[in-house]
C-alpha cells in the first residue's frame, strides 16, 4: 500500500458537488474545474455518474481525456449497466477508477432496495468484481456507513476488498456523525476488518450537523487515508466537507496529524471562485480559508499585532492558499504574447487559436473601458460565456437600457438566434428587468429567474461586474454567467448565456434514487 504518511484528496466537486440542486454544470465548464484541480495537484476527481446522463457521460468521458495528472474516477451503483457505462466513460484516463456503491445501512437496505443484508453483500461482491474487469483501481462505497451496523460493515467490506476493492469509502451519507464516534468507527473498522491492510480507507462526510470537516479530520487521526471532500463544501443539502478546510488543517496542524497532502494550497482561491462563478453558490464572506475576510483584519488593535508579528493573529499565510494583491498586469497597450503568457501562468490555456483570438479581442475590448487590467479580470474573461460562445444558439448582438429619475427605464436588444437576428424592447422596473423582458420578448423562454447575483471581480467604480444567475423551467434549473465594466451588459449575457443551456436536453438520473 501507499506510504502511511500520505492523506489522499478525492475531489467530488464535479458529481456530488453539482447534486446540489441549481448547481449543475456544463461539459466545458467540467472540464475547466477538472484542470483546476489538476494543477492543485488532488489525487482523484470524481467526474461524474456516467449512468445519469448522455451529457454526464460526455463530460466524464472529456475530463478523462483531458486531465493526465490526476485519477479520474467515475460513480456507478452496484448495477451492470453503471458500471459498464462508467468504465467506458474512463477507457481513455491515464488512471480511472469505478466508484461502485450499495446502501448498508437497515432503514436503507429494508426501505430504499428491499434487499436482506446477504443479498447486500452478494451484490457489493459481484459489482466490485464487474467493476475489476475495467480498471484495478476500484472504490466501494457503503452508502449510509454512519448509520450502518458496525459487524455488518465489518463482513462487506472484507468481502469486497477479497473482491478487489482497493479503497474502502465510509460515507456519513446523512450527516449523522459527530467526531469522537466517527473517528472510533474508523479505527474499530480498520482494526477488525482482516484485509484492511489491502486498501485504503477514506470517507465521505456530509454536513448536516455543521460537522463534516471535523468529522473527516477525526477520521483522519483515526486511520482513514483519503478524504472526499468538494470546494467551498459544495454538496448534497448542506453539502460535503470543504476540501480547503481539510487540506489546511492538516496541513497547519502538522503536530497533530500524521500525514499530508501533496497539494498545492496556492490554486484553492482561484479554485474556490471559479466553482463559485460556475455554479452561482456565492462564498460567505467569514467562510474559513477562501472567504473574502478569512484574512482581514478590520480591528484596530489585531492591525497592530499583525504588523509587528504575524503570527500574533495569523496561523496560516494568505499567500500559501493564493491570496494575492490585486495586482495590474496587463494594460490596453499588452499584446498577445503578453496575454497568453500572463493566462498560460494562471493555468489557463486554449484548446484552438481561434479561441485564444476571441479571448483576446474581449481582453482589448474589456482594455479600451478598464484601464488596469488584474488577474481577476483575466479570469473572468475566460470564464465568461465568451469561451463557449461558439456553440451558442443565441448570441447577444447589441443592448441599449435607457433610465433616468422619474421616467420608466426601457432596454433595446438584438440577439441572434441560430444566426438570425431579432429585436426586442421592453420596460421594466430597473434597467436590468427591463433588458431581461426584452430578451425574454425574442427567446421566449419562459423560464422563472431564481436567483440574481452581482459581484464586482476587483475594486473601483470601472471594475468588472461578474453576474451569475439561475432560471428554473420544468424542474431544469440551470446557471448562468456574464461579466463586464456595465452591469447592465453584464446581467444581460449571464441571462442569455443561461437561456442557451436551457435549450440543451436533459434527462438526469440521481444516484441514491433507489432505482435497482
Ligand atoms: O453520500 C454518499 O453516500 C455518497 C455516496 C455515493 C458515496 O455520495
Ligand atoms: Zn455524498
Amino acid at each position: 500500500m501507499s506510504s502511511p504518511d500520505r492523506l489522499f484528496i478525492f475531489d467530488t466537486t464535479l458529481r456530488d458537488g453539482e447534486q446540489s440542486p441549481g448547481a449543475s454544470m456544463t461539459r466545458e465548464e467540467k472540464v475547466r474545474i477538472a484542470k483546476t484541480l489538476e494543477k492543485m495537484r488532488v489525487d482523484v476527481i470524481e467526474a461524474g455518474f456516467p449512468i445519469a446522463s448522455q451529457g454526464d457521460f460526455e463530460a466524464v468521458q472529456a475530463v478523462a481525456r483531458t486531465v493526465k495528472d490526476a485519477t479520474i474516477c467515475g460513480l456507478a451503483r452496484a448495477l451492470e449497466k453503471d458500471i459498464d457505462r462508467a468504465g467506458e466513460a474512463l477507457k481513455e484516463a491515464n488512471s480511472g477508477r469505478i466508484h461502485t456503491f450499495i446502501a448498508t445501512s437497515p432503514i436503507h437496505m429494508e426501505q430504499k432496495l428491499r434487499m436482506s443484508p446477504d443479498q447486500v453483500v452478494e451484490q457489493a461482491v459481484w459489482a466490485v468484481k464487474r467493476a475489476r474487469r475495467f480498471t484495478d483501481n476500484v472504490e466501494f462505497s457503503a452508502e449510509d456507513a454512519g448509520r450502518s451496523e458496525i459487524d455488518f460493515l465489518c463482513r462487506i467490506f472484507e468481502a469486497v476488498i477479497d473482491a478487489g476493492a482497493t479503497t474502502i469509502n465510509v460515507p456519513d451519507t446523512v450527516g449523522y456523525n459527530i467526531p469522537e464516534q466517527f473517528g472510533e468507527t474508523i479505527r474499530t473498522l480498520i482494526e477488525r476488518v482482516p484485509n484492511a491492510d489491502k486498501a485504503i480507507f477514506s470517507v465521505h462526510c456530509h454536513n448536516d450537523l455543521g460537522l463534516a470537516v471535523a468529522n473527516s479530520l477525526s477520521a483522519v487521526m483515526n486511520g482513514a487515508r483519503q478524504v472526499e471532500c468538494t470546494i467551498n463544501g459544495l454538496g448534497e443539502r448542506a453539502g460535503n466537507a470543504a476540501l480547503e478546510e481539510v487540506v489546511m488543517a492538516v496541513r497547519t496542524r502538522q503536530d497533530v496529524f500524521s500525514c499530508d497532502t501533496g497539494l498545492d494550497t496556492t490554486q484553492i482561491v482561484s479554485a474556490s471562485k471559479l466553482v463559485s462563478n460556475i455554479t452561482g453558490f456565492p462564498v460567505q464572506p467569514n467562510k474559513a480559508i477562501v472567504g473574502a475576510n478569512a484574512f482581514a483584519h478590520e480591528s484596530g488593535i489585531h492591525q497592530d499585532g499583525v504588523l509587528k508579528n504575524r503570527e500574533t493573529y495569523e496561523i496560516m499565510r494568505a499567500q500559501d492558499v493564493g491570496w494575492t494583491e490585486n495586482r495590474m498586469v496587463l494594460g490596453k497597450h499588452s499584446g498577445r504574447n503578453a496575454f497568453r503568457t500572463r493566462l498560460q501562468e494562471l493555468g489557463i490555456t486554449f484548446e484552438s487559436e481561434e479561441e485564444l483570438n476571441a479571448a483576446f479581442a474581449r481582453f482589448k475590448d474589456l482594455a479600451d473601458k478598464k484601464h488596469e487590467i488584474f488577474d481577476e479580470d483575466l479570469q473572468a474573461i475566460v470564464t465568461d460565456t465568451g469561451i463557449d460562445q461558439e456553440n451558442e444558439r443565441i448570441k447577444l448582438v447589441s443592448l441599449r437600457a435607457h433610465s433616468e429619475t422619474g421616467e420608466m427605464p426601457v432596454a433595446e436588444v438584438v440577439l441572434s438566434v441560430d444566426g438570425v437576428e431579432h429585436s426586442g424592447r421592453a420596460e421594466g422596473g430597473g434597467p436590468v428587468d427591463a433588458a431581461y423582458k426584452a430578451i425574454e420578448a425574442v427567446v421566449h423562454s419562459g423560464a422563472e429567474l431564481k436567483l440574481y447575483s452581482v459581484n464586482n471581480i476587483t475594486s473601483g467604480t470601472d471594475a468588472q461586474g461578474e453576474v451569475t444567475v439561475r432560471l428554473e423551467k420544468g424542474g431544469h434549473l440551470v446557471n448562468g454567467q456574464g461579466s463586464d465594466t456595465d452591469i447592465v451588459v453584464a446581467s444581460a449575457k449571464a441571462y442569455i448565456n443561461a437561456c442557451n443551456k436551457l435549450m440543451e436536453p436533459v434527462q438526469k438520473a440521481h444516484p441514491q434514487g433507489g432505482d435497482v
